[in-house]
């Protein structure tokens, strides 16, 4: 199924408080699992300076964002069609400029994001925690997927993380995602405990989008560099993206009227499916 016609594309980062939390795992396969149900899905990485999307995805790009906002590439010069039947906005890797963005920049970004047409969902993979680069990338994406697991820090820190966007910028709708998680109840347990600190202490309740399973074949996937819920697609975790992405798909916008309808085939390079 792909998107109506009449609706603007989704676009939501994909972030998280603490770091190594799953969030590039997540955006990789739910970008997968997207497009396997027929979505036109775009990543971006925009975990500037430690970019790595590409690596879990096997590729090589000769460019990055850095090209573009720089003004030495266009964007259709940079996204590449990955594994997956997704296409890739890539970030770099090492490069100090980028990880310290100014301001000004992640405008351009932001501008290059919403001028992409043909697709239905951007998610935008960002780097962790409240630095000035991830906190601008949230307010860039009208809704905001936080990442956690377990570990209380990884609470504490996505509750930190939802407090300055609330209190310093008025965000008041994020949408959790409890990851390596024994089970379903587990998950619930962790969302209902950050949901409940932020209605107590915010003012307002989260969204729940749901679970992705403790999996031992995620590592592996990794490694191989290939998403898992293409190598496992008849497991429990490929399962789990399976619902996330059609809840996901839920939040599709209907136009407002008289805005212009992007067609499917925009693209100078015709890279776009
Ligand atoms: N569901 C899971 N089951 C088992 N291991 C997992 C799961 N999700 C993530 N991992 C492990 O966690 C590691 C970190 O994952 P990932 O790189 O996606 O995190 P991240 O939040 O993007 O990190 P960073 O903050 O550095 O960008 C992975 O190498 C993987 O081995
Ligand atoms: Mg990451």
């Amino acid at each position: 199924m792909t998107q109506s016609p009449n609706s603007s594309p989704i676009i939501a980062t994909v972030t998280s408080g603490k770091g190594g939390v799953g969030k590039t795992f997540v955006t990789v396969n739910l970008a997968a699992t997207l497009a396997a149900q027929g979505r036109k899905v775009l990543v971006v990485d925009c975990d500037l300076g430690l970019a790595n999307v590409d690596i879990m995805l096997g590729v090589h790009p000769r460019l990055s964002l850095k090209d573009i906002l720089f003004g030495n590439a266009l964007p259709e010069d940079v996204i590449i069609p990955v594994k997956g039947g997704f296409h890739l906005l890539p970030a770099c890797s090492g490069v100090r400029e980028m990880a310290q963005l100014l301001y000004e920049k992640i405008q351009i970004v932001k501008t290059v994001v919403l001028s992409l047409e043909g697709y239905d969902i951007i998610l935008l993979d960002t780097g962790a925690g409240i630095a000035e680069t991830v906190l601008q990338f949230n307010l860039l994406a009208p809704r905001n997927i936080v990442v956690l697991n377990r570990e209380l820090t990884s609470i504490t820190d996505a509750y930190a993380m939802m407090k300055v966007l609330h209190q310093v910028f008025g965000r008041d709708t994020f949408s959790l995602i409890a990851n390596a998680v024994a089970d379903e109840r587990e998950g619930e347990k962790i969302f209902h405990h950050v949901d409940g600190i932020c209605r107590r202490f915010l003012g307002f309740p989260l969204d729940y989008l749901g679970p992705v399973c403790r999996d031992e074949a995620v590592p592996r996937s990794i490694l191989r560099q290939e998403p898992l819920v293409l190598t496992d697609a008849g497991s429990k975790t490929a399962a789990c993206f399976g619902r996330l992405a059609e809840a996901v798909s839920r939040w599709v916008q209907p136009r407002p009227p008289g805005q212009a309808i992007p067609g499917a085939e925009v693209s100078a390079r015709g890279i776009l499916h």
